[in-house]
Parts: structure tokens; C-alpha cells; sequence
């Protein structure tokens, strides 16, 4: 069963039949929100709202931990992340889509691993490629047969927030090869990883980033929650294709 893990401007996924909510108590805390199951055009999927259904937790106090754990507790067996982000390249603008390959840690100060508890033994997990590539191509060939456009690749480089950056720190992110900007990305792919849970996020971009494009002045948040509701009618429609056996 596919879990979706909604973003900003996800907090509910319209369309979803819900079947029934569980409040998930896990070893790491209390998950950001009940788990929602229920049928996305009549599949089974499980749904977790990241910032909690009223949209109140910033990125860096989300419970990263606990909301993947809860997750694989439930019966998730694969993770799609929507993510609101920025776009570096000045090509990803507002309103584009994006699978991305690759991605760039600059938090700091959050709970990123599962394996630091005192009888733990030191482990590594590989995270030469974050995200998983099966489900990366079933959503770039969904994508394809629906006919919507969607741009294959991209470094997610993950910021700390909740600012937003400065056009200085964006212009560090694109010479580290960073071609999206976003705030959730991370530890969240590492701990998946950690899990064994196979994940991917479909990043869709809510603005040009700090300094790039029409955010060469500033990013106007009222502009962002426009792109993301005209946006999120698309995301529905791959979202719904995607778990389609
Ligand atoms: N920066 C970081 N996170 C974001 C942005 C951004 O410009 N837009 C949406 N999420």
C-alpha cells in the first residue's frame, strides 16, 4: 500500500474517499497528524498530512521520525512526498513539476536518524541515490500517459527554514549543483532509507527562488498559495494515476 506524504498546500488531499483516521503513537513521539486511509479513485492508500491538518508545524519541528515510523506501522510499504519548493534554475518556475535524483542536507539541529538510541549498534545506510528508483519512473510514466509535464531530475537542496533564503545563500545552493530549494526534503529520504521504506518525492515549485527570476526583489507568500492552488488540481490527477495498479 502507497503512503503520500502531503506538503504545503496538501494538508488534505481532495478526492480521497477517507475511510477512517488512526492516531499512530510511535517509540519517537506523536506524528504530525492521524494517519488517513481511505481510496484515491477507489485505491487504498494511507495519507499523512506533514505540517498536521491545520498547517502548524514548521519544518523544523515536524517529527520526521515519527511520522515515517507511523507509516510503515500502519502497513505503508512505499512513500510518496509532495513537496512545495523553490526553483534555482531559472527554467523551474512557478507551477512546474519535478521528479527530482539527488539531494543536498543544510538542516541542522533535527532528528535525523533512527539508529542513536545507547545499545544501537553504529550503523551507515547507502544513500548514494536518496530516492527510489522504481517509483520515481511510475510517477515520470504516469506522467507521460496523462500528457502532463513533468521535468525528470534535480537536486533538492534542503534549507533549514522557516525563512526563507537569502539570494546569496541561493546562489551557494546552485554552485553545489542544487536545482530546487525546499525546507521538508530532509532527514525525512534518509530516514525512509533507514527504514528500508522505499521512497520519492514529486516536488512541485511554488516560486522562482530568493534572487532567481520573478523573485529577483522578493517572494510574495500570497503569490506562492496561488501557484500552489492552481497547482495542486494537477498534483491530484498524477497523485491518482501513480497508485493506480
Ligand atoms: N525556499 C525554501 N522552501 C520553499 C521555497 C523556497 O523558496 N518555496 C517553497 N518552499
Amino acid at each position: 500500500m502507497y503512503a503520500i506524504i502531503g506538503g504545503s498546500g496538501l494538508a488534505k488531499l481532495a478526492g480521497l474517499d477517507e475511510v477512517r483516521r488512526e492516531v499512530v503513537r510511535t517509540p519517537y513521539g506523536d506524528p504530525s497528524s492521524p494517519v488517513v486511509f481511505g481510496k484515491l479513485d477507489g485505491t487504498p492508500i494511507v495519507f499523512l498530512a506533514r505540517h498536521g491538518h491545520g498547517h502548524t508545524l514548521a519544518p523544523h519541528v515536524i517529527n520526521y521520525r515519527a511520522n515515517l515510523w507511523a507509516l510503515q506501522q500502519v502497513g505503508a510499504s512505499e512513500v510518496l512526498a509532495v513537496a512545495t519548493v523553490g526553483g534555482i534554475l531559472a527554467e523551474l518556475g512557478p507551477g512546474t513539476l519535478v521528479v527530482p535524483d539527488q539531494v543536498v542536507d543544510y538542516t541542522y539541529g533535527r532528528r535525523h536518524t533512527f539508529f542513536d538510541g545507547p545499545d544501537e549498534p553504529v550503523t551507515h545506510v547507502d544513500f548514494t541515490h536518496p530516492y527510489h528508483e522504481p517509483i520515481r519512473q511510475r510517477l515520470l510514466s504516469k506522467a507521460r500517459l496523462l500528457q502532463l509535464p513533468v521535468v525528470e531530475g534535480g537536486t533538492y537542496g534542503c534549507t533549514q527554514g522557516p525563512r526563507l533564503e537569502s539570494a546569496g545563500e541561493i546562489r551557494r545552493m546552485a554552485r553545489d549543483g542544487c536545482t530546487l530549494v525546499g525546507m521538508t526534503g530532509m532527514p525525512e529520504a534518509a530516514l525512509a532509507r533507514e527504514l528500508g521504506l522505499p521512497y520519492a518525492t514529486l516536488a512541485v515549485v511554488a516560486n522562482h527562488a530568493a534572487g532567481v527570476g520573478s523573485s529577483s526583489q522578493s517572494i510574495s507568500m500570497p503569490d506562492v498559495g496561488k501557484v500552489l492552488d492552481a497547482t495542486m488540481a494537477r498534483v491530484r490527477v498524477l497523485l491518482a494515476a501513480f497508485v493506480q495498479a
